[in-house]
């Protein structure tokens, strides 16, 4: 049994932070950001939460699919900044949508994240456990960031994507996907288990800084390893799933970085018009990025019935992933 995305939705915070905005807070300035990442602005929650935006997301996305909160059987949160630790975060959305019958529970694998909830889902789904799932990417980075380092604070953003899925009569393709603990130091955040960092006194603020409680990032060594490691594991899901490369409409790639998506399709021979893009808009928003694309290009009726998507995620573990899905 295949699987079918037959809904999405995605919320995004009101507040913008622009480059401008940031310049004022670092040594950095609009053109450098623009220049070397693609980020013109990134919108931040401003009173909402992780669990608030992943519930409309799912909302929306089950809104579009005709789908009621009860017939969802299985939601899964992807994130790694949630407000709450118990219950999960699946639980709350569960309970704020009335998704009575439903199976919660969170996934933390970072900006691979979407990659992996949308698999686990499809297993479940394919193995005829659950017919209904809705799947969750929802973060809010802007709590774990230190706003005084240019490396990080300029690439992050806030949001929420989600999908429904269904079975499906059409083709199962199989994913593939990696880690790779051992290069865990590039990119690392120690848990506080509490959200309102830049309330604290600036006392504690200089404790956690000293001891790694902000997101910290080798950003070079997180370039390199996107831009070798993702074109591969594109090579290899298609190649798995006996899909050409030009068989596939999309690519719709994880949002860290414009130019490691162009050098991504670079790499897998383009066209680039097959990588959209909305970095410029949302940031690297890590596991909602995907979801938020998705639903932004299904809105704009950009996606046809029949057509051929790739996902691909990648970020901090290391871990990377791609899987294949027909559209609708
Ligand atoms: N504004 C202005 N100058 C900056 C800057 C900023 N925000 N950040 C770094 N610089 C400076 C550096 O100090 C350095 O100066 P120097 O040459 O005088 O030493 C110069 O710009 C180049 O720094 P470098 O770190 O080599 O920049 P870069 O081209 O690698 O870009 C990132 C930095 C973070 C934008 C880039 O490495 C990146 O995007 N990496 C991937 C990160 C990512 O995707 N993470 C999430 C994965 S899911």
């Amino acid at each position: 049994m295949a699987v079918n995305i037959c809904g999405t939705g995605s919320y995004i915070p009101s507040h913008i932070m622009d480059n401008n905005d940031i310049a004022a807070l670092v040594d950095t300035s609009d053109e450098w950001i623009r220049e070397r990442t693609g980020v013109e602005r990134r919108h931040l929650v401003n009173g909402e939460t992780t669990v608030s935006m992943a519930c409309e997301a799912g909302r929306r996305a089950l809104q579009y699919a005709g789908v009621s909160p009860e017939e969802v059987d299985l939601i899964i949160v992807s994130t790694i900044s949630s407000n709450v630790i118990l219950p999960c975060a699946a639980c709350e959305v569960q309970n704020g949508l009335g998704a009575v019958n439903a199976t919660c529970f969170d996934l933390s694998a970072a900006c691979t994240g979407f990659v992996l909830a949308y698999n686990t889902a499809a297993a479940y789904l394919a193995g005829g456990v659950y017919s209904t799932a809705l799947v969750i990417g929802s973060e809010s980075l802007s709590n774990l960031i230190d706003w005084r380092d240019r490396g990080t604070c300029i690439l992050f953003g806030d949001g929420a994507g989600a999908a429904v899925l269904r079975t499906d009569s059409r083709k199962m393709y199989l994913p593939v996907t990696h880690s790779d603990g051992g290069k865990g130091s590039a990119l690392t955040l120690k848990s506080r288990h509490d959200r309102n960092v830049l309330d604290r006194s600036p006392q504690d603020r200089e404790r956690y800084e000293g001891d790694g409680y902000f997101m910290q990032m080798d950003g070079k060594a997180v370039f390199q390893f996107a831009v070798k490691k993702v074109p591969e594991v594109i090579r290899e899901v298609l190649e798995k799933n006996s899909v050409g490369q030009d068989e596939i409409d999309w690519f719709l790639l994880h949002q860290a970085n414009k130019r490691i998506v162009d050098s991504v399709a670079k790499r897998l021979g383009g066209p680039i018009e097959k990588f959209p893009m909305d970095i410029q808009e949302y940031g690297n928003t890590s596991s909602a990025s995907i979801p938020i694309l998705l639903d932004e290009m299904n809105r704009k009726g950009l996606l046809k019935k029949g057509q051929k998507i790739v996902i691909a995620g990648f970020g901090a573990g290391l871990t990377w992933g791609a899987s294949i899905c027909d559209w609708m």
